[in-house]
């Protein structure tokens, strides 16, 4: 996600430092907006760093032309924290004489406030018809909480903590991070099984369906490791380790394994691999070159074996009774979900970007239209919840 954080001049400014922190920890992008008050608080320089994005203290001298314009475009959401009675109050009123309330009123995205302040400025019939009036614009109020506030006094008025902010702009922008506290392994890609130092034995798998899991599962919170024998670009977030055979990802795998709350297999591993690889390149000669191939390790098998409490999801990529070989797949390899799809069917498979699956497990099969890659790992992920809530 994508957030502009306003900031107003509060001493609860300091836990704002830490929200952006958080923001930007767990992948989202940050830009804030001072203002000049809240500069006297912290310099601006501060959250430059940790947000590592410009930081906005007035309408002119900004990089870009139009700047509140472009940031209100570019954000999904903004977040003012703290919102002081003064910043309340011009938001009420239109009023449009700083970057932060410039950018406010440019907003097309969901506008949240957290009011932080002393009590009774909080209780003060201003401040009240205020709120009141910017929730009937559609405006959020993430509402503060009571306690010792900055002035000495007990009272509502306190800004709550950052992990809280985070947690209530979740559930507003309905934000999904229910993978949060997992870890899941992802494998993606065709293995490489090596005929000599230069060529090998591949196959169509582009990866995308792999990456696409793992995308998502990072966006959802979880701690993703991909295992990849694939080289397209890596999703913010996720730990990748490079493989090139089916021996190297099964190691990879099996080192991660017992750490791992689920294992997705969208990896085209081989079957099979050269017995004996040649050191050097092979040289042009005769008519006919007979390679001999051995079985690999089939990785899923032993996972389903060794199982534990993880959950297991492996694919099934077939050309004929694609149902039926899955759930023997299932079956046999002791897993809780088989994505099964059908490489032969236009907009399936390998290399594109759609695919048209059947989700199957012990009690039931679910068939999809065609669908974005970025679509199908929704939906596994879906299953992947609740089959991870149900523990
Ligand atoms: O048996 P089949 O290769 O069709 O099963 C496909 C599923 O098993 C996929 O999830 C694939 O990643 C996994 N697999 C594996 N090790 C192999 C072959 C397949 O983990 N050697």
């Amino acid at each position: 996600m994508r957030f502009i954080v306003g900031v107003s001049g509060g001493i609860a400014i300091y836990k704002v430092v830490d929200l952006v922190r958080r923001f930007k920890k767990r992948g989202d992008e940050v830009r804030v907006v001072m203002t000049d008050s809240a500069t006297k608080f912290v310099t601006p320089e501060l959250f430059r760093e940790i947000s590592l994005e410009p930081v906005m203290t007035g309408v002119f001298g900004n990089e870009e032309t139009a700047a509140h314009i472009k940031w209100a475009e570019w954000c999904d959401a903004m977040i003012i924290a703290p919102a002081t009675a003064n910043v309340i109050g011009k938001l009420a009123a239109g009023i449009a004489d700083d970057a932060l309330t410039t950018v406010s009123i440019a907003m097309t995205k969901p506008l949240i406030i957290a009011p932080a302040m002393n009590k009774d400025m909080f209780n003060s019939a201003a401040v009240t018809a205020n709120l009141v009036l910017l929730k009937q614009r559609g405006v959020k109020v993430i509402d503060p909480s009571s306690g010792e506030l900055a002035c000495g006094v007990e009272g509502v008025g306190r800004l709550p903590e950052p992990s809280e902010i985070v947690e209530q702009v979740d559930k507003i922008l309905n934000v999904n991070k229910k993978l949060s506290g997992y870890k899941i392994i992802v494998t993606a890609g065709g293995t490489r099984e090596a005929i000599d130092p230069v060529r090998y034995i591949g196959n169509r798998s582009s990866g995308k369906m792999g990456y696409a899991v793992a995308k998502v599962a990072a966006e959802r919170g979880a701690e993703v490791v991909l295992v990849t024998s694939s080289d397209l670009q890596v999703p913010p977030l996720v730990k990748v380790v490079n493989v090139e055979s089916a021996e190297q990802m099964r190691q990879a795998v099996l080192s991660e394994y017992g750490t791992a709350s689920a294992v997705i297999m969208a990896a085209a591993v081989a079957d099979y691999r050269v017995a004996n690889p040649s050191e050097q390149k092979i040289k042009k000669a005769e008519d006919t070159l007979t390679l001999e191939l051995v079985k690999n390790p089939d990785i899923l098998l032993e996972l389903g074996q060794n199982k534990q409490k993880q959950i297991l999801i492996g694919f099934a990529a077939e050309t004929q009774t694609v149902e039926k070989n899955a759930v023997e797949k299932l079956k046999k390899k002791n897993l809780d979900m088989i994505v099964a799809n059908d490489v032969t069917a236009e907009g399936a498979g390998f290399g594109v970007d759609t695919n048209i699956v059947t989700l199957i497990t012990a009690n039931e099969a679910k068939s999809y239209p065609k669908m974005t890659k970025i679509e199908v790992a929704d939906i596994i992920l879906n299953e992947l919840e609740n089959m991870l809530c149900k523990d």
